[in-house]
């Protein structure tokens, strides 16, 4: 081979090597959100590198008290939870939840409260005991990806199951309005009164979680995150336990 031939050739499969840097197993999907509204606003896919880094998913409330969402890759040691990444950033916004994860391609486009633009009818559907239900209950959150559509006196509901001596089930669909806010309003006069005494005396682990939320698609991931997640928007004005909603952004 000539000289320059060679040369060519070694710049060439130095070229593909920086531009393939991260071998295919180690390669992490996370959705890439730049002040989204909704998981809509976010169509493309960071490749990052999961060895080094995670997806992650922050809200952010504006000055005029919208939520706003960025995402996409974070170098892991930034991920740390003993990282004070949530509160004002500046005069105008509050940085309201950071969170990050690399379980799987796209995890992040469950964090911190982001939704999907599904229609406001739609809720989860993943029941075991409901009469012709696509999915019973999950084992992992992750796995529900049934909708239904909810009659008009309904809104979305989550809730885990502790079953003794076996794993967790977790089980999703709609729920009567008014009994949603009666649970509700129960599960936040809780956290209330545990706040600051966790694990105390009437404030151990509870064996059952529900939370409900009254938005296309709002009930997924793990029932207790959703209940503290809504419970910080509550304290911060931002949910209403009268419609069940967070303050509208954009
Ligand atoms: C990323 O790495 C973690 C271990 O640190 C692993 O559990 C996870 O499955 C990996 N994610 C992907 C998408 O391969
Ligand atoms: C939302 O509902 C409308 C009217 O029922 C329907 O035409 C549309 O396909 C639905 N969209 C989704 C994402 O389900
Ligand atoms: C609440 O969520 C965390 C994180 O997913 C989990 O480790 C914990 O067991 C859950 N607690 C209950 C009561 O479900």
């Amino acid at each position: 081979m000539m000289y320059w031939q060679a040369t060519a050739l070694i710049s060439l499969i130095a070229a593909l090597s920086v531009a393939g840097q991260i071998p295919p197993q180690d390669m992490i999907r996370c959705r890439a959100c730049n002040n989204a509204v909704n998981l809509e606003n976010c169509p493309t896919n960071a490749v990052c590198d999961n060895r080094t880094e995670m997806c992650y998913m922050e809200e952010i409330i504006t000055a005029s008290f919208e939520i706003m969402y960025r995402g996409g890759c974070r170098a892991r040691q930034h991920c740390n939870p003993s990282m004070h990444l949530i509160g004002r950033r500046n005069s105008l916004e509050v940085t309201s939840c950071s969170e990050c994860c690399s379980l799987h391609d796209g995890c992040n486009e469950r964090l911190c409260g982001i939704r999907s633009l599904v229609n406001v009818s739609q809720c989860y559907h993943c029941d075991s005991n409901a009469a012709g239900a696509t999915q019973g209950d999950v084992m992992d959150p992750n796995d529900c990806v049934t909708f239904t559509t909810c009659d008009s006196n309904e809104v979305c509901q989550a809730e885990t199951r502790h079953h003794p001596g076996s794993p967790l089930t977790y089980r999703y669909g709609c729920q009567n309005k008014n009994i949603c806010k009666l649970l509700m309003k129960r599960a936040f006069d809780h956290l209330q009164a545990c706040e600051g005494r966790e694990g105390t005396e009437g404030c151990q682990f509870q064996s059952t979680c529900f939370v409900c939320c009254a938005e296309g698609g709002c009930n997924y991931g793990d029932c207790n995150t959703t209940l503290k997640e809504l419970y910080r928007q509550y304290k911060m004005n931002i949910f209403s336990l009268d419609t069940l909603k967070s303050t509208p952004a954009g």
